[in-house]
């Protein structure tokens, strides 16, 4: 499905993503985790095609999207949809809006300049809002909303695209512990229910562990580690972090990831 082949950026000498390569055949939910420099956003900001690779490529379905321009590229960042920690809503816009606001790409500039959203489009977006358990905030401004809500209202801007792929940078390290549970639960959701994609960057072990199928660790650019949370010991974190990094055993034992994590329906897959 999604073909990653030594992708690379540099940045003058330094090499922010040095040959990376991993291969999605199937919808999952992948937590990329590195320390901080390791090249974590870089990667997805190049598969956004937010930032131009420089070597390797990306493909998807059968489809080279590593040099995509214009219209093409438009598409695929549609298709492959991005939120941030900073949330990069309006503030001052309405809910609704901004979820609208997910369109954009698909919409003529006319339409665009004076807010013309076909009323399908509108109860598309309620809709949306209302999976994600914040429908009632719909005509609310954006920043009258808390984080966890805002990074909600974001999450449905980028499902109004109907994307395949949600690629989520950092998605929940603005929030409080209970906000954070109920944004990576409903990136989760999606990803069981809808049969989307989503890679995100995390923070921590944990988050990883304990909601993803798979899990990527980068240092220094390089894909150091790739597979399954039960795999991700205490000596591969410490290959991933860094040997001078300290774990307790019970933050990477197996048995607690196991324990902690949500009910998972592998049939949907
Ligand atoms: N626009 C840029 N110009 C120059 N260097 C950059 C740029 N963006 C990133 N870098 C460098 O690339 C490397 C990887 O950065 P990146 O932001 O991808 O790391 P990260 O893993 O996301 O880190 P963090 O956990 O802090 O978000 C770093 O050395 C960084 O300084
Ligand atoms: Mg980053």
């Amino acid at each position: 499905m999604l073909h990653i082949e030594n992708l690379t950026k540099r940045f003058g000498a330094n090499v922010a993503v040095d040959n990376a390569s991993f291969v999605v055949d199937r919808p999952m939910m992948i937590g990329i985790i590195g320390a901080s420099g390791a090249g974590k956003s870089t990667l997805l900001r190049m598969m956004n095609r937010l930032s131009d690779a420089s070597d390797g490529s990306i493909i998807f379905k059968d489809r080279d999207v590593t040099r995509l321009q214009g219209k093409a590229k438009r598409e695929w960042q549609s298709e492959c949809a991005m939120i941030f920690q900073q949330f990069n809503l309006v503030p001052r816009m309405d809910v609704v809006s901004n979820v609208l606001h997910g369109t954009l790409n698909k919409r003529s500039t006319m339409a665009t300049l004076f807010n013309l959203y076909p009323t399908e489009d509108i109860h598309r977006a309620i809709e949306i809002l209302d999976r994600l358990g914040i429908a009632e905030h719909a005509p609310k401004r954006a920043e009258a909303l808390s984080g966890g809500q805002q990074q909600r209202v974001a999450i449905a801007r980028a499902l109004m695209q109907d994307p395949q792929i949600i690629l989520a940078d950092e998605p929940i390290a603005s929030l409080d512990p209970m906000n954070a549970q109920i944004v990576m639960e409903a990136l989760r959701r999606i990803f069981e229910e809808d049969g989307r994609t989503v890679i995100a960057n995390l923070h921590t072990l944990d988050t990883a562990r304990r909601y993803c199928d798979r899990v990527i660790g980068m240092r220094q650019g390089r894909i150091v580690f790739d597979g399954t949370p039960d795999q991700l010991t205490t000596g591969v974190a410490r290959d991933i972090y860094g040997a001078g990094a300290e774990f307790s055993e019970e933050a990477t034992s197996t048995e607690i990831g196991a324990l902690d994590r949500p009910a998972r329906t592998l049939e949907a897959v």
